[in-house]
């Protein structure tokens, strides 16, 4: 099981990371801050200073910076009350929004 796992997350860095290479990692960011405050509506939940948002439904991004891979895991399925997006955003805004936090949380 840990094994599988170890194995599909691999495959996900390098979907991403070659998503990212064809298309200009600022404009992902961009893309990402905006399903962050608009498709994904993690804005209504989540506090994270580069987005100007501060409500605490759930963590506080800047507070636990997760890295992409526990976004994606988390906006992919969902977990505790926060609602699984697949299905409602696409794999490329998955990443973007992923992309966007993981860099924005840091700072
Ligand atoms: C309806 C409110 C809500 C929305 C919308 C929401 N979240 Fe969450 N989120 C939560 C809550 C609550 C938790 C804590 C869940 C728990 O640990 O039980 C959480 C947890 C997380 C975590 C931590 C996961 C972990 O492994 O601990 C991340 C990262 C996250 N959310 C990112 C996002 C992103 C990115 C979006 C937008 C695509 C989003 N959230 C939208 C409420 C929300």
């Amino acid at each position: 099981m840990k094994k599988l796992f170890l194995n599909s997350s691999k495959a996900f860095f390098i979907i991403l990371f070659s998503s990212i290479i064809h298309v200009n990692a600022d404009e992902i960011f961009i893309k990402g801050k905006e399903v962050f405050l608009e498709a994904g509506n993690c804005a209504a939940c989540h506090t994270l200073s580069d987005a100007g948002s501060n409500v605490n439904i759930g963590p506080n991004l800047n507070e636990i910076r997760p890295d992409i891979q526990r976004i994606i895991m988390a906006v992919r399925n969902g977990i505790g009350v926060m609602p699984a997006m697949e299905g409602i955003l696409s794999d490329e805004e998955i990443e973007a929004v992923a992309y966007y936090v993981s860099l924005s949380a840091e700072q």
